[in-house]
């Protein structure tokens, strides 16, 4: 049979349609990719060969996918059902999302774990535990894959670009179905089909791309606010960290096709939008047309629709002046900087390639409180990096209470095969490190919480995101500069931004009451 050649251009100029509509996910005919546009899988020719464009050739794949599971349906009498279940960061997160999507355009229903036919584990390698937490859900998945011979099992995320990982679940899990990486997320459809089609493990992990690849679907985890990502990778190398490894170089969405989404999820009801970005403040540096951070900030400020605007992660030694400016000048940019100061002592800054001063950290700091004065500032810190000191590590408490951070993440310090931290010498025993560790937490929560106390009294407006599930009648949101805060009130607020007054401080988060009547713009 001759094999027809798939026109991409006729297919997305009919396919494609305005459509206007809170929901994410609409099972049947139609889909929405992540620009709110309408996508007609079931008008592609099954016959014809898969269109080697990006990203059409993802679509062909999920109307293949849509195809196996109507015959799902027919000798199941229901549909099939996946998990994604997120392991890592926010990056992650918004991958997550886009699995979903997928998973949505193809027919799946979603649902938790214990009920998966597809158990997609998106996985993190940032530190040790988290492959150990990997192989601890496959111990106890294969036992039910036994039970259940039809169930499949996807791994993805950074874990999965370690060769010593894949090698290992090769190894001693053989029961995975499905293994891909970081720079291969957008073939997320192709593979499954292939998973599906030849019934063998389908391997396949990319060293690095350059690739990036749009108009995809998305489901949302909330329908008011999503993040969206605007580079992809890392060029910093610090000596501890294996991201750059994982991830690859950094490359930067245009930003026209980030305006173009941040619209489209303000038209479906999205009031915040979190930036995504291993390193935002080098965001645009290698663009055809170099436009910073600062100027991309301020471009998302003006679609009037978005009310919150949170960006996430900023590096000390990039972080600009010009930021600063912009984030003082729009109410809509939340007053809340998470600015990784990993270790306060400057010669294990230099050690660990940092390429900044606790004297720089600290100017920097000054700088943002003399132009957003209520600002928050939280971190991450590092505990039991290589070589380091009883006076290192009292360096770190000395910016610690100078600071005076609304909350720090703490990390002890973990060997990363293949960074140059790993073969450095003078590691640092357990018992050392895990006491500094709980000493620099003691600190950290006593400043927090002090800190965290300031806005008791007053009104605030607050984001409502979530029904609490801990106390029926309660439900919870965020201040601007991302505390969090409990208050009667029901589902119907979701979604809201709402003053609220907050009654009491509980340490790391208010009890609050409602302090207004809706507001125009929520
Ligand atoms: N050990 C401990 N913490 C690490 N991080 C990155 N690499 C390591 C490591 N090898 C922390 C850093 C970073 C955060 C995301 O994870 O603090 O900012
Ligand atoms: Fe890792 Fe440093 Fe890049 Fe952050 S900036 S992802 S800590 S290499």
């Amino acid at each position: 049979m001759r094999k027809k050649i798939f026109s991409c251009h006729s297919f997305i100029t009919h396919a494609i349609m305005k459509f206007a509509s809170q929901s994410c996910f609409i099972k049947g005919e139609y889909q929405k990719n992540m620009f709110n546009e309408i996508i007609n899988f079931d008008q592609m020719d099954l016959n014809a060969a898969p269109p080697s464009k990006e990203p059409e050739r993802q679509y062909y794949f999920i109307a293949r996918c849509r195809e196996w599971v109507k015959d799902f349906q027919k000798e199941n009498g229901r549909l099939p059902r996946a998990c994604v279940f997120n392991m890592g960061c926010q990056m992650n997160a918004r991958d997550s999302e886009k699995f979903r999507g997928i998973l949505a355009a193809i027919g799946y229903e979603n649902v938790e774990q214990e009920d998966a036919d597809l158990i997609i584990y998106n996985t993190c390698t940032v530190r040790e535990n988290a492959n150990l937490k990997v192989y601890g859900h496959l111990g106890a998945l294969g036992a039910k894959k036994k039970k259940n011979p039809h169930m499949r099992i996807g791994l993805c995320g950074c874990m999965m670009q370690e060769p010593e990982v894949v090698e290992k679940i090769k190894k001693s899990y053989p029961f995975v179905d499905l293994i891909f990486g970081t720079h291969n997320v957008f073939k997320f459809a192709e593979l499954l089909w292939l998973s599906i089609d030849s019934d063998r493990t389908i391997i396949d992990i990319w060293k690095d791309t350059d690739q990036i690849v749009e108009d995809l679907p998305c489901q949302r985890k909330y329908f008011f606010k999503s993040g969206v990502n605007i580079m992809f990778g890392c060029n910093n190398f610090c000596s501890y960290c294996i991201v750059p490894y994982v991830r690859g170089r950094e490359r930067s969405r245009a930003p026209q096709d980030i305006l173009k989404e941040v619209r489209a999820l303000a038209e479906d009801g999205v009031v915040e939008v979190m930036l995504l970005g291993q390193n935002v403040n080098s965001y645009g540096k290698n663009l055809e047309h170099p436009i910073t951070f600062a100027q991309l900030l301020e471009e998302v400020a003006q679609v009037e629709k978005i009310k919150r605007i949170r960006f996430m992660t900023s590096h000390p030694k990039d972080l600009s002046d010009d930021l600063i400016t912009v984030m003082s000048r729009y109410d809509k940019i939340c007053p809340h900087m998470h600015l990784p100061l990993q270790s306060g002592s400057s010669r294990l800054l230099k050690i660990m390639n940092r390429r900044y001063t606790k004297e720089r950290y600290l100017e920097l700091v000054d700088k943002l409180r003399g132009a957003i004065p209520d600002i928050s500032l939280t971190t991450d810190i590092i505990v039991g990096f290589p070589g380091e000191t009883e006076e290192d590590f009292q360096e770190t408490l000395d910016v610690v209470r100078k600071v005076g951070y609304d909350s720090a993440f703490t990390f002890l310090y973990s060997k990363r095969t293949g960074t140059p931290a790993a073969v450095m010498e003078n590691q640092i025993p357990e018992d050392v490190a895990k006491d500094r560790f709980s000493r620099l937490l003691t600190e950290v929560q006593e400043i927090a919480k002090e800190r965290s106390s300031r806005f008791q009294g007053q009104v605030l407006p607050v984001l409502v995101e979530e029904v609490n599930t801990h106390t029926p009648g309660l439900m919870t949101g965020r201040l601007a500069n991302n505390l969090l805060v409990h208050f009667p009130g029901d589902r119907g607020l979701l979604g809201q931004i709402r003053d609220v007054r907050l009654d009491e401080s509980r340490g790391f988060y208010y009890m609050g009451t409602l302090a207004d009547s809706p507001r125009k713009d929520g």
